[in-house]
């Protein structure tokens, strides 16, 4: 494959998680000139870090009675009235030939002792379809098969490289990419088509289960760009990352939903089960529904003091062999799963919500695409099912780079840098800590206002010159779409809970848009992206 920075690439890929790098190895594989932009390295992504695994359900291996169909049924329960079915059906039932063809790529999952594929369950799934590797280190098998899958087809890969914005032509469309190289300097590679796979936005919080590196970059670029997002508000918490203490910050380790799908059941501090009558299906009730327990939960303890409950796994006979990264990172805070139940709270996981696409991942800026956590393909409604993400950058990848290598645009010539107004908070653990406690489960209009002020008022004028400084204006402005749709979102549903609103208003089964208008001013809108409200 041909590149220089003269000529450019036929296709950009910003990120290197599952999305992008089966994007890239397809794209290749079609024929086309690819590099792939990381402004970290390669395996630092929110793919390298996800346990669970991969849900599918395969013609030859699935629990009797289990079919696409119902994968399709708990992906929409889930999702709260929010997903689009179209997406959905055509989505999961891609699963399989991309799963099959992950494994032809060399990706080594779990089998049982009769050679089949191990299947567990996690939360919203009445099935036992997760299928994993490494026991729980899924993500980090999948990067690592994909990557060496890339480099055999052989895309430019360029690490430390931060893009900084969508290069426009004077039509709007893409005309490549701005960026910093690894030395900080400024350049321009040009292509007509660029791929968001950038992940999402765990940084905003105070503690995520995501990388330092999800700083809502791709949320950014595209808003910047002028595409539309949707969804914002349903950011997910994940019911069990281990709890370190009352200020833990950053990344903090996960504990996997297929601890519970492996029968641990949650508890508080004096021994009651958190999920006794709260769901059907308990401690494997859909991920909000969890999280949104536990919160409520310690709210209400006798004394009103906790803010953690326990994961009681002692009875999981082989823990340390099926749960190698879980047990590791138990023993290194100290902890032993196999002999107590491991402290656990929700905490920031991933961003339901992003930049708009059709199913072939194409956003409505010409040449722009998404896919993987930064897209909105409508498969995740108000709530993403438990491990349908990996499952969807595979099949997300694989479309982009069909459709890129079909429409073959012509480089443009691009316009000059935006004069934007860049804005960006100078304090970011004010802002984390504001999310973490007015945009997180139970939000209120005034707890929102005062984010949104905070905002409005401490976000200053940027010229950005570093990767700190872009990363401090990405999660600026991501935090602030994410704001304005919660505000906009007056209602409970799904991930999306607020406690002025607690209930679900059929009248609000649509997606809220969100645009950034020429001025830099965030405009919502309500629209009936799942079709007319019911
Ligand atoms: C988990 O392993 O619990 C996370 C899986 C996911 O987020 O899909």
């Amino acid at each position: 494959m041909t590149w220089s920075w003269e000529t450019g690439v036929d296709l950009v890929i910003v990120g290197s998680g599952v999305a992008g790098l089966t994007a890239a190895e397809r794209a290749v594989r079609l024929g086309l000139s690819v590099a792939v932009l990381t402004k970290s390295a390669v395996d630092d992504c929110n793919t390298q870090w996800a346990q669970g695994g991969v849900a599918a359900v395969l013609p030859d291996q699935r629990d009797p009675g289990d079919s696409v169909a119902a994968h399709v049924a708990d992906t929409l329960l889930a999702g709260a009235g929010l997903c689009e079915p179209e997406s959905v059906g055509s989505i999961l039932a891609a699963g399989p030939a991309a799963l099959t063809r992950l494994r032809a790529r060399g990706a080594r999952f779990d089998l049982t002792e009769r050679n089949v594929l191990a299947r567990t369950r996690e939360g919203g799934h009445r099935a036992a379809r997760i299928v994993r590797a490494g026991g729980d280190a899924t993500g980090a098998e999948l990067e690592r098969a994909l990557f060496a899958a890339a480099v055999d087809a052989g895309p430019a890969v360029l690490e430390g490289h931060l893009v900084t914005e969508i290069a426009l032509a004077g039509d709007r469309s893409v005309a490549g990419v701005r960026l910093l190289d690894q030395e900080g300097r400024p350049a321009l590679l040009r292509a007509p088509a660029v791929l968001l796979a950038t992940g999402g936005l765990g940084q905003a919080y105070r503690a995520t289960s995501n990388p330092a590196v999800a700083t809502g970059d791709g949320l950014a670029l595209a808003l910047r760009a002028g595409a539309t997002a949707s969804d914002l508000e349903f950011v997910q918490f994940h019911p069990t990352v281990l709890y370190t203490g009352p200020h833990a910050s950053g990344r903090c380790p996960l504990i996997t939903e297929a601890v519970r799908g492996e029968g641990a059941v949650l508890i508080d501090a004096g021994g009651a089960e958190v999920m006794d009558g709260v769901h059907e299906l308990g401690d494997l009730a859909p991920r909000d529904v969890v999280s949104a327990a536990i919160t409520r939960h310690v709210r209400t303890a006798p004394g009103g003091v906790d803010d953690h409950v326990f994961l009681d796994a002692t009875g999981i006979a082989g823990f340390a062999e099926r749960f190698p990264t879980v047990h590791a990172a138990c023993r290194t805070a100290g902890l032993d799963p196999v002999r107590d139940p491991i402290p656990v709270a929700p905490a920031a996981h991933y961003h339901c919500g992003g930049v708009v696409t059709d199913a072939m991942g194409r956003t409505d800026v010409p040449g722009l695409y998404a896919a993987g956590e930064v897209a909105r393909t409508g498969l995740h409604g108000a709530n993403r099912l438990a491990s349908n993400s990996l499952l969807e950058g595979l099949v997300a990848g694989e479309r982009v780079a069909a459709a890129v290598a079909a429409a073959r645009r012509p480089v443009l010539e691009p316009g000059g840098p935006a004069a934007e107004l860049m804005v960006a908070v100078d304090d970011l653990a004010r802002l984390r800590r504001l999310m973490s406690t007015e945009v997180m489960i139970d939000r209120s209009e005034a707890g929102l206002r005062a984010v949104e002020s905070y905002l409005d008022g401490s976000a200053t004028p940027l010229i950005p010159a570093t990767r700190a400084d872009w990363e401090r204006a990405a999660l600026t402005l991501a935090a602030r779409a994410v704001v304005a749709a919660a505000l906009h979102r007056t209602e409970s549903r799904g991930c999306h809970t607020r406690v002025d609103f607690p209930r679900t208003d059929r009248r609000w089964r649509r997606s809220v848009a969100v645009r950034l208008d020429d001025t830099g001013r965030l405009l919502t809108d309500a629209r009936a992206l799942v079709g007319d409200a019911r």
